[in-house]
């Protein structure tokens, strides 16, 4: 079985943070979102995995290199738009050939792995295997009918009156047989070709898909409370750890990881946390649930429930919750007059002050 993973789109929900960088690779406890599904998909014993990219390109080729530190083997297929899950299936075919194959969204978090769903796949051998999860709010998804024999009936893109209220998981395991279905659908109204209408297809050809349950969390990590919603989650299972330098007037409290070269100076961490490589703590307090990335520095500054990417600078700041900064992002007052808010900030930023 080969792997077919997503990570091209456009990931407009996510600005300004992908309008310079991938959002699968956005960190969740300074790991990329991107690597825990290769991760699972290795685990899984898929190894051979197709991912395909679009304008962040160069930026996922570099992150993941030949997929050897990671335990599999990655080849990169170009889509040159953003054309729908079904368009990104077609535009692998050659990859894909005649194998079954999995397909993950890259910017999906799922607890446990695919493990139980590749198992179920290869017992029954029905042409898709899907992957659902019970939601409050199934209007916001891909929602599956179950017929009693656990078999899929039908599948509805965003219903305005959900008939179930279980949502499609971003992984799905196919026969090829869904390429031939993919080629016979028509772009929906938001100009996709849709996953969702493929699998209808194959319905609708009398083809058997059936479905898997994530009994733990699922995450898509689009939007940025999702993704600070993803690291709380996965920082809930940290193991602490301290690789860096902790001075005598520093604190280091609960599960929390200080990265090599790191440095806490007169600072206190109360984990779970993660603070990246080199990053320097000077007088600061980090809350729960919060990441710094490497080559930071944080100087009398209080921040919680956060995600810092690499690079940033923020000094004197009292107090910053729920916050996501890129990469690289200044924050620190000025003593110029007048004292005012002075800002840069890209399109699609957001301040709350
Ligand atoms: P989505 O999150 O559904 O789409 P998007 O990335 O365009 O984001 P937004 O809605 O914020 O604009 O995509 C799910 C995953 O699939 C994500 O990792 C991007 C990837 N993808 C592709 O690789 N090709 C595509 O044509 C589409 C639509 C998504």
């Amino acid at each position: 079985m080969k792997a077919l993973v997503l990570a091209g789109g456009a990931g407009t929900r996510l600005r300004p943070i992908t309008h310079t960088s991938a959002k699968q690779l956005v960190p969740v406890a300074n790991t990329p979102i991107l690597f825990y599904g290769l991760g699972q998909l290795r685990d899984a014993g898929i190894t051979d995995v197709g991912i395909i990219v679009g304008d962040t390109a160069a930026e996922i080729e570099s992150a993941v290199g030949d997929g050897s530190a990671l335990g599999i083997t990655a080849t990169y297929i170009q889509q040159e738009q953003p054309l729908g899950l079904a368009h990104a299936v077609l535009t692998a075919a050659d990859f894909l050939g005649d194998d079954d194959f999995a397909m993950f969204l890259g910017d999906n978090l799922i607890e446990g792995g695919i493990g139980h769903l590749v198992e179920a796949f290869n017992r029954d051998r029905p042409s898709a295997q899907l992957l659902l999860k019970q939601v409050p709010d199934p209007q916001r998804f891909g929602v599956a009918v179950l017929g009693d024999d656990g078999r899929i009936e039908r599948l509805v893109e965003k219903p305005k009156d959900p008939p179930s209220d279980l949502a499609l998981v971003g992984v799905y395991l196919f026969t090829p047989a869904i390429l031939d279905a993919a080629r016979r659908i028509e772009p929906s109204w938001r100009g996709e070709l849709e996953i969702t209408d493929a699998i209808q297809r194959l319905l609708d050809d009398g083809a058997t898909v059936r479905a898997s349950t994530v009994d733990g969390w699922w995450l898509d990590t689009g939007k940025k409370d999702e993704l600070l919603e993803a690291n709380r989650i996965v920082l809930g299972g940290l193991t602490g750890r301290v690789d860096g330098e902790v001075d005598d007037a520093s604190e280091v409290i609960g599960a929390v990881v200080v990265e090599p070269g790191a440095r806490l100076l007169g600072s206190r961490v109360r984990g779970p946390a993660v603070i990246g490589a080199d990053t320097v703590l000077e007088d600061a307090y980090v809350g729960p649930f919060t990441s710094i990335g490497a080559g930071c520095h944080l100087t009398r500054t209080e921040i919680e429930y956060s995600v810092v990417m690499a690079g940033c600078e923020v000094a004197d700041i009292p107090r910053i919750e729920g916050s996501l900064l890129g990469r690289e992002v200044t924050i620190r007052p000025t003593d110029r007059r007048p004292a005012a808010y002075k800002f840069l900030l890209g399109d699609h930023s957001q301040v709350e002050i």
